[in-house]
C-alpha cells in the first residue's frame, strides 16, 4: 500500500516537474458512456495526463465534474455537446480515444453495429481530422475491423492521414487472453504475455499460444473460442445493458498509457494494435492487428508475426477472409457517406 503510494506519488512528481514536451492532452469523445465513465476515471488517475477534455452527446460536463474531484493535478474540463464544444475540446490533444457509440445487445455481432456506429465514428474522426490532425487517435467504437479503415478514409480525404497515428484498441483481447491462461495455469496474469494478431470480432481474432510460456494450450479449442468470444460472456450476463466496459476501461486507459509513454521518450514499449499494417498487403489486407512498437511519432515498427503452429495458421487465414470483407466494408461505406 505505501509502496503503491510512493510508487504514484514519484511518477506524478516526474510528470510535473517535467518539461513542457511531456504536457499531455487527452480527449474522451464518449465520455459519458459505459466505458468512457471508468476510463475518463483511470486517465485523471494517471499522473502523465496533464488535461483530460471529456466530450459526448449527453452529459460529458457532469462526468467532468465528478471526475475533477479526484485529488491528482490534472485540470479536468467538461464540454458541450455542440460543434464548437467537440473542436474545443479536440484542440491541442495528443491523443484522443474515441468509445462513443452503441454497444451490443445478446445475440448480436459486432458486425450488427456498423449502420448506427459508422456515421458516429465518421463524423467524430471529421472532428478530429479538422481540429487536432496530429494527434493520436484510439478507436474503441465498434465494429474496430471497419471504423479504423472509416477514419482512414476520412483522413486521406482531408489530406492529413498519417497512418502512425491511427489505432484500433485491441488491448482488451490481449487482456483477456493473459487472464484465462493464468486461470487454467494457476499463475499470475502479469507474467503472461499472450501475442493477439487480427481483427477485434470473432474468428479475425487470433491468439497465439506457440509463442507464449505454454505452447502446449495452441490445441486447446475450447481457450482459444473463449478469447475468440469472451466478449459475448459479458454481453449475456449484462442481459441486454450492453458489453464490456470496465474491463475495456482498464485496456483503453493501458493502451492510452502505453502511447503516452513511449511519446514522452520511453523505448520499448510495444502494444498490439490494430493498424495500417503492411504485413498483408500483398493479400489486399491494408489493417491487421500484430505487437507494435510505439514512439514519439506513434507506431515506431510493426513487428511480424512470427512463427506460428498448424492450429495458429489455420486461425489466421479465416481471419484474413473475414478482415478483408470487415475493411471493405469500412471502406465502401466511407466513399458512400464522406
Ligand atoms: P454506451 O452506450 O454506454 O456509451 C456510448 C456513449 O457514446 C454514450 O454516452 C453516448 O451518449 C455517446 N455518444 C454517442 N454518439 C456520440 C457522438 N456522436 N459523439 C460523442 N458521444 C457520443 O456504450 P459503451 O458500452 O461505452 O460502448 C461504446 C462502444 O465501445 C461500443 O461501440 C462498443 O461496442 C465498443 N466496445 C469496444 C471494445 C473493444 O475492445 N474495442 C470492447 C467493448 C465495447
Amino acid at each position: 500500500m505505501f509502496a503503491a503510494r510512493a510508487v504514484f506519488a514519484a511518477g506524478q512528481r516526474r510528470a510535473f516537474s517535467a518539461s513542457a514536451r511531456n504536457l499531455s492532452k487527452v480527449t474522451v469523445l464518449g465520455a459519458a458512456g459505459g466505458i468512457g465513465q471508468p476510463l475518463s476515471l483511470l486517465l485523471k488517475l494517471n499522473p502523465r495526463v496533464t488535461e483530460l477534455a471529456l466530450y459526448d452527446i449527453r452529459g460529458g460536463p457532469g462526468v467532468a465534474a465528478d471526475v475533477s474531484h479526484v485529488n491528482t493535478k490534472s485540470n479536468v474540463k467538461g464540454y458541450e455537446p455542440t460543434a464548437a464544444g467537440l473542436a474545443e475540446a479536440l484542440k491541442g490533444s495528443d491523443v484522443v480515444v474515441i468509445p462513443a457509440g452503441v454497444p451490443r445487445k445478446p445475440g448480436m455481432t459486432r458486425d450488427d453495429l456498423f449502420n448506427t456506429n459508422a456515421s458516429i465514428v465518421r463524423d467524430l474522426a471529421k472532428a478530429c481530422a479538422e481540429s487536432a490532425p496530429d494527434a493520436n487517435l484510439l478507436i474503441i467504437a465498434n465494429p474496430v475491423n471497419s471504423t479504423v479503415p472509416i477514419c482512414a478514409e476520412v483522413f486521406k480525404a482531408r489530406g492529413v492521414y498519417n497512418p502512425k497515428r491511427l489505432f484500433g484498441v485491441t488491448t482488451l483481447d490481449v487482456v483477456r487472453a493473459s487472464r484465462f491462461v493464468s486461470e487454467i495455469k494457476g499463475t499470475d496474469p502479469v507474467d503472461e504475455n499472450i501475442t493477439v494478431v487480427g481483427g477485434h470480432s470473432g474468428v479475425t481474432i487470433v491468439p497465439l499460444f506457440s509463442q507464449s510460456n505454454h505452447p502446449d494450450l495452441t490445441s486447446n479449442a475450447e481457450l482459444v473460442n473463449r478469447v475468440q468470444f469472451g466478449g459475448d460472456e459479458v454481453v449475456k450476463a449484462k442481459d441486454g445493458a450492453g458489453s464490456a466496459t470496465l474491463s475495456m476501461a482498464m485496456a483503453g486507459a493501458r493502451m492510452t498509457d502505453a502511447v503516452l509513454r513511449a511519446a514522452q521518450g520511453e523505448k520499448g514499449v510495444v502494444e498490439p494494435s490494430f493498424v495500417d499494417s503492411p504485413l498483408y498487403k500483398d493479400q489486399g489486407i491494408d489493417f491487421f492487428a500484430s505487437k507494435v512498437e510505439l514512439g514519439p511519432n506513434g507506431v515506431e515498427k510493426i513487428l511480424p508475426v512470427g512463427a506460428v503452429d498448424a492450429n495458429e495458421q489455420k486461425l489466421i487465414e479465416a481471419c484474413l477472409a473475414d478482415l478483408k470483407k470487415n475493411i471493405a466494408k469500412g471502406v465502401a461505406f466511407a466513399a458512400a457517406n464522406p
